[in-house]
């Protein structure tokens, strides 16, 4: 079951962490006021508790994981209990993990033998991880981050340069991507009605009009551009659900590509 809608006044949070840019995240990672969780942008009751159950979707969906000795990267780590999660997973397989975002975020994680830091915004840094993994990565994890590309870059680019970075074999998932398309149609249900009001602290039902005004929220279109642009190029691509255990997996779902 998804997060509970009350668990978080969703009017306020929502208004707390919306249209946040790869700079005002910046500004997050140095509020000591905030939790890890607040730093990347979440309450803390969407994630804490849950990362055990996102780690096994995430190497259900990448199996390099689950193996020895492999070349990760995750672009926009965070700080937050899923980037320990994965940094720990990492040491015990013996992977060379790669986490790329700002100075700021990448310093609220430990220093440790097998994990690079790589300070920057992708794709801007895309060079200097094919110069320092010329033989590409096994898993490339970018999680909770196409909205924020959304906002102010190009996601076409960004996927573009992600894939470029795979090696023979190797998957990038695009993983828990907001897409207003599926919040509509859930919305339209009794249960995304009955969920609405409880979240929005609201008696109201929810407002689905019959065409979405467009604004600066990934939809269908988007996603499946992105997968139909990946496949032209020679890629494998899915759009695949969450497991119903996951917080938000009532309105978000992965993008899961593949280099043959
Ligand atoms: C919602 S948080 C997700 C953090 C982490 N992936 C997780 O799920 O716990 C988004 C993160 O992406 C980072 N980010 C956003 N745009 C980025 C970009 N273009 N390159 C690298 N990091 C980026 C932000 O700084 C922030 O840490």
């Amino acid at each position: 079951m998804a997060v509970p809608p009350r668990s978080a006044d969703g009017a306020a949070e929502t208004k707390r962490f919306a249209g946040l840019t790869f700079d005002r995240y910046r500004l997050l990672a140095g509020d000591s006021t905030l939790s890890p969780t607040e730093k990347i942008g979440c309450p803390d009751s969407f994630r804490i508790g849950f990362t055990g159950a996102i780690l096994a979707d995430v190497t259900a969906k990448l199996p390099a994981l689950a193996g020895t000795g492999r070349a990760v990267l995750d672009i926009g780590i965070g700080c937050a209990e899923l980037a320990h999660g994965l940094l720990d997973l990492c040491r015990d397989r013996g992977h060379h993990l790669t986490g790329v975002d700002s100075p700021e975020m990448l310093a609220l994680l430990p220093d440790r033998p097998g994990f690079e830091k790589c300070p920057g915004r992708f794709p801007d840094v895309a060079d200097d991880l094919a110069r320092n993994v010329p033989g590409g990565f096994d898993a490339i994890i970018v999680y909770s981050v196409l909205q924020v590309v959304f906002v102010d870059q190009n996601p076409v680019h960004f996927v573009d340069r992600a894939l470029a970075l795979l090696a023979p074999g190797g998957r990038l998932l695009v993983g828990d991507v907001p897409n207003v398309s599926k919040l509509r149609r859930f919305l339209a249900s009794a249960a995304g009605a009955a969920y609405h009001r409880d979240y929005m602290r609201t008696s109201e039902m929810p407002e689905v009009p019959a065409f979405a005004a467009p604004d600066a929220r990934l939809d269908d279109g988007v996603l499946f551009g992105l997968m139909q642009r990946a496949r032209n190029a020679g890629f494998e691509a899915y759009l695949v659900p969450q497991p119903d255990g996951l917080p938000l997996a009532n309105r978000r779902e992965d993008l899961l590509f593949q280099r043959p």
